[in-house]
């Protein structure tokens, strides 16, 4: 079966893994001489409902790895299954098909479209999506409206659809981008220092908007550099010079809606607690 035909097939055993790492090698060669091994036989797997962080000094291979799971780049061995696809025989043009239908990118910069509102920066991937596009549902303009509509509403953004990303807050600009990332009900999210351009207050938020994406079964990767950061995620590998070095479940894991209520109570102060 080609990989049209697959992303196509509805009727993939629910228990495979989403993401299945097999010995993947990557190295730059950057003279006759001179190789970098970004990546020496990674062994990786996440089922449905994981929430992973990914974390590693700089240098040790997280960006090479993250481009890799998302399809932006291919290894120069190993395999990578992606919700049961074989990546490694699938052309540029199949790529572009799995990354739009299989993967919600979340990066550190946002990178919505500015002159454009949220709410079609959330229907945009909706009009690429060509598995989606069978005969009859051509032009659902309608229903694709409908469908942003709903999950900017998910994210807390029911009220802000018109608004431009200059019109909003760093952390709503941020739940606009994970609306988008999610309305193409994806294998799973990557996230890319999601918070890195945020307070911690927006963070908290986002990261517990993370942590109920996966209460209700969202499957989640996230590079982070932040040790409190992955205290949130269920799961932590650590790359050191391109090997993973260590992979830990965490307990009960830490609350962000929590620890944001008790951010408030230290830090927002409310009117006639101060005179100004
Ligand atoms: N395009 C490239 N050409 C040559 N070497 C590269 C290239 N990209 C990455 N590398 C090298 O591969 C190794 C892994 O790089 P990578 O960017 O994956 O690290 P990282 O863990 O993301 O680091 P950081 O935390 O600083 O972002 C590094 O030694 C880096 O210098
Ligand atoms: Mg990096």
């Amino acid at each position: 079966m080609n990989v049209t035909d697959q992303l196509k097939d509805q009727s993939k055993d629910q228990s495979i893994n989403v993401i299945e790492l097999r010995e993947i090698t990557r190295f730059y060669k950057l003279a006759e001489q001179v190789i970098v091994r970004a990546l020496r036989g990674v062994d990786f797997s996440a089922r449905a409902g994981e929430f992973v962080s990914v974390m590693g000094p700089s240098g040790s291979g997280k960006s090479t790895l993250m481009n890799i799971l998302g399809c932006l780049d291919k290894p120069n061995g190993g395999s990578y299954r992606l919700d049961g696809i074989e990546t490694s025989a699938a052309s540029p043009d199949d790529f572009a098909l799995i990354r739009n239908e299989k993967i919600g990118f979340v990066f550190q910069s946002f990178n919505l479209l500015s002159r454009t509102t949220a709410l079609e920066n959330v229907e945009l991937p909706l009009f690429y999506n060509r598995s989606r596009r069978l005969p009859g549902q051509a032009g659902k303009a309608r229903t694709y409206r409908e469908r942003a509509k709903a999950i900017l509403r998910e994210v807390g953004l029911g009220d802000r659809l018109n608004h431009v990303p200059s019109q909003l807050s760093g952390g709503q600009q941020q739940r606009v981008a994970i609306a988008r990332a999610m309305v193409n009900d994806p294998a799973f999210i990557l996230a890319d220092e999601p918070t890195g351009n945020l307070d911690t207050e927006m963070t908290l938020e986002i990261m517990g908007l993370f942590q109920e994406l996966n209460r209700q079964g969202k499957t989640i990767v996230m590079v982070t550099h932040e040790p409190e950061l992955a205290a949130y995620t269920k799961r932590t590998i650590t790359l050191r010079d391109g090997e993973l070095v260590s992979d830990q479940r965490a307990g009960a894991g830490r609350d962000a809606a929590e620890d944001l209520r008790r951010w408030k109570k230290d830090h927002v102060l409310l009117a006639g607690e101060v005179s100004v």
